[in-house]
């Protein structure tokens, strides 16, 4: 797998049918094939233009964004950004029931939330919250968990904060299924988050920041 330019579409990690009933094939086909497309192109001919770039991964052309041109600052930052976003998303969701949270996740989660339904509850808020279009995240933050907004493709890594799981609440992330109600896609996504991925994630930023 390449992880730098040019960026290719890597394929979903499940079939875009394996999230039903909670996320539809349709959106998913849509999400994957032609809203995450659009980024990686977008990106890939801002690239072609600027080679000083090419071996850039996505983490760096976005947190390295004070060595970014000036005239790329923007383009750069929403489309980087819309292809990690993306990618984060769809890895962080999966059909295996297996995948539940662990031990050592959950008494984070519980240490820093309280229990794991106040986690719940106080996620779908923030995804609530989101104006428009963005993500609700939980991120590591100076060692503690913590739940945050973005808006548009904006990512946490700006703000040196690790991402550990993030919600898509763009329109085009629900609106086929779930029409304008945010919340009922909010309920739903729970369904289907791979808490296996987000225990990795923790562990990988851990053991980074130690
Ligand atoms: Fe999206």
């Amino acid at each position: 797998m390449n992880f730098c330019y040019p960026f290719i579409n890597t394929p979903l990690p499940y079939p875009y049918h394996a999230l039903e009933p909670f996320i539809d094939e349709k959106t998913m086909h849509l999400h994957h094939d032609k809203h995450l497309q659009t980024y990686i192109d977008n990106l890939n001919a801002l690239l072609k233009e600027n080679p000083m770039l090419q071996k850039c991964s996505l983490e760096e052309l976005l947190i390295s964004c004070c060595r970014r041109p000036d005239s790329l600052q923007i383009s750069i930052g929403n489309n980087a950004g819309g292809v990690y976003n993306h990618r984060f998303f769809f890895d962080g969701m999966s059909n295996d029931d297996n995948l539940s949270i662990d031990d050592f996740l959950l008494l984070e989660i519980n240490k820093h939330f309280c229990n794991f339904d106040q986690f719940k509850n106080q996620f779908k808020q923030a995804a609530l919250s989101v104006f428009g279009s963005g993500y609700a995240w939980l991120v590591l933050d100076n060692g503690r968990l913590k739940i945050t907004t973005t808006s548009n493709q904006d990512t946490p890594l700006e703000k040196h904060q690790y991402p550990l799981l993030n919600l898509d609440v763009w329109e085009h992330a629900y609106y086929l299924k779930h029409y304008n109600v945010r919340a009922a896609y909010v309920d739903d996504w729970f369904h289907v988050v791979n808490w296996h991925m987000v225990s990795l994630r923790l562990e990988k930023w851990l053991s980074f920041c130690t």
